[in-house]
């Protein structure tokens, strides 16, 4: 019985900041960002607004895309980075916010493979037979780590949240096929340093900016086109299938140069790959169900479908899902 999604919601902040007003905070340009990372613009949660707002909103949406309601979710599945609070994360906000009840929830950490993961773990919960339905949100407020002083990384992120609604089905749409991998010796290439157990918040902590994210852009550049290309093939293997076999490719939206070494890589026509990263930015764990949300809507990825999903991140971690839609 492979587990398929029945809804998909998303939702972006309204704020949304240009490479031009970039431009005016630190030393960079509008032409610099495009050329190297393919972003035009990146949205924003406001003072006041939380990722576990953004996090009820898609996962509202999704929620109602399936034709169902909140007291027809049997678990909530939340994949993200920078929760509400360390302890006890975003899902529980969520959880409260969706009307859940009783509903057990819990926060899934993997880097902006988060999605990727979370999928997995939601198909294993819903195959115990323990539950029927399954909310997986991906959230992010990566503006809330970003240090807006960096140009080699405020240029890159965005908020945002994506969501869908996984049913156990009886048909043969759903999960074909998946594919996890870790990688702990590139552990320092994307991290945020201090505010946890191993350097708890301090007057210095906070000073020398260690609870921001700090990125070695390049290694993260030469590894994460590799990875997710290793992922799809081993997610379609596990499937039975080949790329031939794949109506569109969603990976997650990190740079447009790292998705066309991806799509060279693969050997795929670019037509057949969603990318909205010039308008979003990275938004993480929530990138590609962001992605996959506006697909649907316009019309592009139809029921039917087969998708490839496929996200790097830090961890580091990569994997992949193929879904039959
Ligand atoms: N504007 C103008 N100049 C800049 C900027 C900027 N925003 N950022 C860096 N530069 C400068 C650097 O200072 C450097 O100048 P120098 O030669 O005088 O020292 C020059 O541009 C080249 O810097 P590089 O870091 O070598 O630039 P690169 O071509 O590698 O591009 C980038 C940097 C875009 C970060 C690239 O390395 C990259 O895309 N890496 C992948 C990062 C990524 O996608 N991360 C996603 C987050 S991780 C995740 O999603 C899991």
């Amino acid at each position: 019985m492979p587990t398929r999604i029945t809804g998909t919601g998303r939702y972006l902040p309204k704020t949304c900041l240009t490479n031009d007003d970039l431009a005016e905070r630190v030393d960079t340009s509008d032409e610099w960002i495009v050329q190297r990372t393919g972003i035009r613009e990146r949205c924003l949660l406001q003072n006041g607004e939380l990722p576990s707002d953004m996090g009820i909103a898609a996962g509202q949406r999704a929620i109602d895309d399936a034709g169902v309601s909140p007291s027809d979710v049997d678990v909530l599945v939340v994949a993200t980075n920078f929760p509400d609070m360390i302890c006890p994360g975003s899902a529980p906000f969520i959880a409260e916010g969706l009307g859940l009840g009783s509903t057990p929830f819990f926060d899934v950490t993997a880097g902006c493979t988060g999605f990727v993961y979370g999928f997995v773990v939601a198909d294993g919960l819903l195959r115990t037979g323990l539950f029927r339905r399954a909310l997986l949100v991906g959230t992010e407020a990566l503006s809330r780590v970003t240090d807006w002083d960096d140009r080699r990384t405020c240029v890159l992120f965005g908020d945002g949240a994506g969501a869908v609604v996984l049913d156990r089905s009886d048909g043969d749409a759903g999960l074909l096929g998946a594919a996890l991998f870790g990688d702990p010796d590139k552990t320092l290439l994307l991290h945020m340093p201090g505010g946890g157990t191993r350097v708890p918040p301090s007057a210095e902590t906070v000073a020398s900016g260690a609870h921001f994210l700090k990125m070695e852009g390049s290694g993260v550049f030469r590894h994460a086109a590799p990875m997710m290309e290793r992922a799809t093939h081993a997610a379609l293997d596990a499937a039975g299938l080949a790329l031939a076999d794949v109506d569109w490719v969603i990976p997650h939206q990190a740079n447009a140069r790292i998705i066309d070494a991806l799509v060279r890589r693969l050997g795929v026509p670019n037509d057949r790959v969603i990318v909205n990263l010039d308008a979003v930015a990275n938004t993480s764990a929530a990138s590609i169900p962001i992605a996959l949300d506006e697909a649907r809507r316009d019309g592009r990825v139809q029921d039917g479908d087969t998708v490839v999903m496929t996200a790097f991140g830090a961890g580091v971690t990569y994997g992949a899902v193929v879904v039959r839609i």
